[in-house]
Formats: structure tokens, sequence, C-alpha cells
């Protein structure tokens, strides 16, 4: 494509370190949607002749068929997916197809081609999203009032229900899905046109081929056209942080269905066996889906990385940009249905959930709030003195609802029979009424609202 200037070919190591058409072959189509909304407006431009325009046109058409279905012969001597596109196109049209190329260079080209893959993934993810969305506020709806021990540090908190827990990932997905939305509106600028980096002396119409690419304008400066890839960095970030949320409830899914947790259980459709210990069903899925995340960070250091030092304009390290971010999106795809697959197929065990919930003084603040509001204790005296009663019940090893009266009249002796109701974990969460609390009918109310928002 450059032999003017060349006596001979590269050495060996100098094509393999050069080619990306092994990976970037995932272009194709793109590429030759970018082609053809190029070469449509190079005739309507009067640049190019109605003929060939044409021709090219059917020519860019048969090599998207021959691609598609698996006849067509990548090379590598070719390096990249631009040039064998074109060069098969010329084998079909003749010296025709080197009119394509008028106005236009693989740099604006491959920023094109890039954008346009990068937001096609967007759009299958950000519908991914809202499936698992749905699939948890689906289940949260059934489970709005199956009491769970909540945590802090790992350590039973309060008792919480297990619709409030999964309705917490339902707002993650829900930022992770805005993170996405916005991406994608910065990213929907045209870079074609921009050539190598100075524009064209060609009349071309730039508004154009954006609109044909469904791009909401082209993008204002040609250098920064070609250098930018904000739009794959902005992606990786959303991507990374959704992943990290994934890989969070997948630890959670390791934990819950370990037998000293007993939460949940996955079915044998989301188990493996151990070769060896007979007894053993471990989620691989989940501990893959937090090993996976591993992946997905790791793409966006490597491009930010690739990008931090390079001069304006097109520097070749920006083909490193692409099996990053091919990979990590892709697994992001895989990790999302993983998930999704396993909220539809988990059993939560509401007896082991309650029983926990209840263990370890989880209705301690019940209690103290309880002396706030009947007693008119200041809040820290009320801690101190059920920490006192806490004490008490630990030296007996008992739960405090197996203190007596008199028991906790010893601590505090204003104290009443009636402080004895607000030592249940279902009072406790029932109790738990303020805004975005953990009230059964406030999950109830949530996951009707997001299901409603997610046309589930
Ligand atoms: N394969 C190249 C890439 O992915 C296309 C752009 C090549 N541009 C150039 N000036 N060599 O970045």
């Amino acid at each position: 494509m450059w032999g003017g200037r060349f006596a001979a070919g590269p050495a060996e190591i100098m094509e393999e370190i050069n080619a990306s058409i092994a990976f970037d072959r995932k272009l194709a189509a793109q590429d030759i949607a970018g082609s053809l909304a190029h070469v449509a407006m190079l005739a309507r431009q009067g640049v190019v002749e109605a003929a060939d325009a044409e021709a090219i046109a059917k020519g860019l058409t048969q090599v998207k068929a021959e691609i598609e279905a698996g006849t067509f012969t990548f090379s590598r001597a070719l390096e990249d997916i631009h040039m064998n596109v074109e060069s098969r196109l010329a084998e079909i049209v003749g010296p025709a197809a080197g009119r394509l190329h008028t106005a236009r260079s693989r740099n604006d080209q491959v920023a094109v081609d890039f954008r346009l893959w990068v937001r096609d993934s967007i759009d299958a993810l950000l519908l991914q999203i809202a499936g698992l969305q749905r699939a948890l506020a689906t289940r949260a709806l059934d489970a709005a009032g199956m009491v769970m021990p909540g945590f802090t540090h790992l350590q039973s908190a309060q008792p919480v229900t297990f619709g409030h827990h999964l309705m917490a990932y339902v707002e993650m997905l829900g930022r992770d899905a805005g993170r996405f939305a916005d991406a994608r509106k910065r990213l929907n600028e045209c870079p074609l046109g921009a050539a190598a980096l100075a524009g064209t002396s060609f009349p071309i119409d730039r508004e154009a081929t954006a609109k044909t690419l469904g791009f909401d304008r082209p993008t204002a400066n040609s250098l920064d056209s070609v250098a930018d890839r904000d739009f794959a960095l902005e992606a990786l970030s959303a991507a990374a942080i959704a992943a990290t949320h994934l890989s969070r409830f997948a630890e959670e899914i390791v934990l819950w269905t370990t037998p000293q947790f007993g939460f949940v259980r996955l079915s044998d459709a989301f188990s493996t066996g151990s070769s060896i210990m007979p007894q053993k069903r471990n989620p691989d899925a989940a501990e893959l889906v937090r090993g996976k995340t591993g992946r997905v960070v790791g793409a966006l250091v490597g491009l930010l990385t690739v990008m931090k030092g390079l001069p304006l304009a097109y520097s070749k390290d920006m083909q490193e940009d692409k099996e990053g971010v091919f990979d990590a999106l892709q697994t992001l795809s895989l990790c999302l249905a993983a998930m999704t697959g396993m909220v539809d197929d988990l059993t939560p065990d509401a007896g082991r959930m309650k029983a926990a919930a209840g263990a370890g003084y989880a209705t301690a603040t019940d209690l103290a709030d309880w002396l706030v509001r009947t007693l008119k204790m200041p809040f820290r005296e009320a801690h101190h003195v059920t920490g006192r009663i806490v004490a008490l019940a630990s030296a007996r090893g008992v739960a405090l609802e197996a203190l007596s009266l008199a028991d906790l009249q010893s601590v505090e002796p204003r104290i009443g029979e009636d402080a004895f109701g607000v030592l249940g974990v279902e009072r406790s969460v029932e109790s738990r009424t303020s805004y975005g609390g953990t009230a059964p009918a406030n999950v109830k109310r949530q996951a009707q609202a997001w299901l409603k928002r997610l046309g589930g």
C-alpha cells in the first residue's frame, strides 16, 4: 500500500510485531460500514465518479459477505483489517478500488471502526445490565421480608432483609449503566475525514458521513480525532467499576454457599464437584467472575499506560488499544450473563439467614434506640447501658431475649417489659422505615419502582 518509497519488504520480525490482523479482524463489519459511508459521500461531493463509487460499494458488499461466510483469506503481510479489506477490494474491482482511500487515512479509519465497535458493545452491555437488575429486583420483591444478618467488618451488625441486600446491587448496576450511557454520549462523534491528522483539501462532507454512521456530529479537531482514545478509556473505566461490583457480589455468593454460612444454595447447574472430595459443591462461576475482574481492571490500567506518553497525533503504540478493550468488554459481558444465571438459580435458606440474623446480639442497637425513645436517655449513655447488658448476656452465653426483666433492670432499673418487643429480628427490620432503610415495605416499594423503570 505504500510501495512507492520502498525497495524491499519488511524483516520477518518487523512484520510480526507490526501486524494487527490477528485481532483487528474483529473490526471488519465496522471497517466496511465506514468505507461504504465514505465512498457514498465522495460520490455525492463529486470527488469520485458515480460509476467507480458504485463498483466500490458493490465490491465492499462482496468482501463483507466473504468475511461473514468465512471464505476470506486474511493475510499477515497486509498488516491490518483496513489493508486486508482494501486489497481484496482491488482484486474484485480493479484499479478503481484505489479511489476509496481518497481524503482518508488509516488513522481516522481505525478511530471510526473502533468507536463503532465500542458503541455496539456498550449498547449490548446496557441491555445485559438491565437484565441482571431485573433478575435481582424480581428476587428482591419475593425476599423483601426475608431477614438476614447485615454486616460491617463482616461481623454481624444489624438485621436487614435479603431483598434489601439484593437491591443494593440494583443501585450499583444502575450507576454502572449511567456511566456506560454517559461514555456513549461523548463517544458518539465521528472522526472520519480527519484523515492522517490535518484534515483534507477535498470538499468532503463530514456531517453526512457522521450521520450515516449514526454519530451525533463530526469531531471538531482533526488532531484530536486521530489521537483520542478517551472513548475506549471511559468504556474500560465503566467496565472496571461494573466488574468490581460483580466481583463483590460473587465474593458474597462464595461466602453464602459455604456450609458455614449456608445462606443460599446453587443448583447443580451452577455448581461443580471435586475430583477427590465427594461432598464438595464449589461455586466456580462466582469465583471466576471474581477472578476475571482482574483482567478487566488490568485492561484499563494497560491502556492508560499506553496513552500516557504519546505526543499528538497518532502513534503506532495506539494499535495496542484493541486487545485489552475487546477482552475486557467481552469478559464483562460473560460475567454479567453468569451473574444473571446465578441470581435466577440460587435458593435462599430463610431459616439459616434468620437464625444468623439473631446471633451476635444484632438487635443491641434496637435496645439502645428503645432506651433513647422511652427513657429519653442520650444515645451515648444508651449505648453504654446496652453494652453492659450485652456483656451480661455474653458472660451467660445467651441471647439478649433470654435475659430476664430482672437481669435488664440490674443494669438499668427503669427498663420495662416492653423493651423485649424490640429484641426480635423481624421487629428490628420492620422498624427501619427511614428512606432507604431495610423495612420490608420500603424494599418492596423500591423493587417495584425499579421493575417498572426497567420495563419488567
Ligand atoms: N492497525 C493500525 C492501528 O490499529 C491502523 C492505523 C495505522 N496507521 C498508521 N499510521 N500506521 O492503529
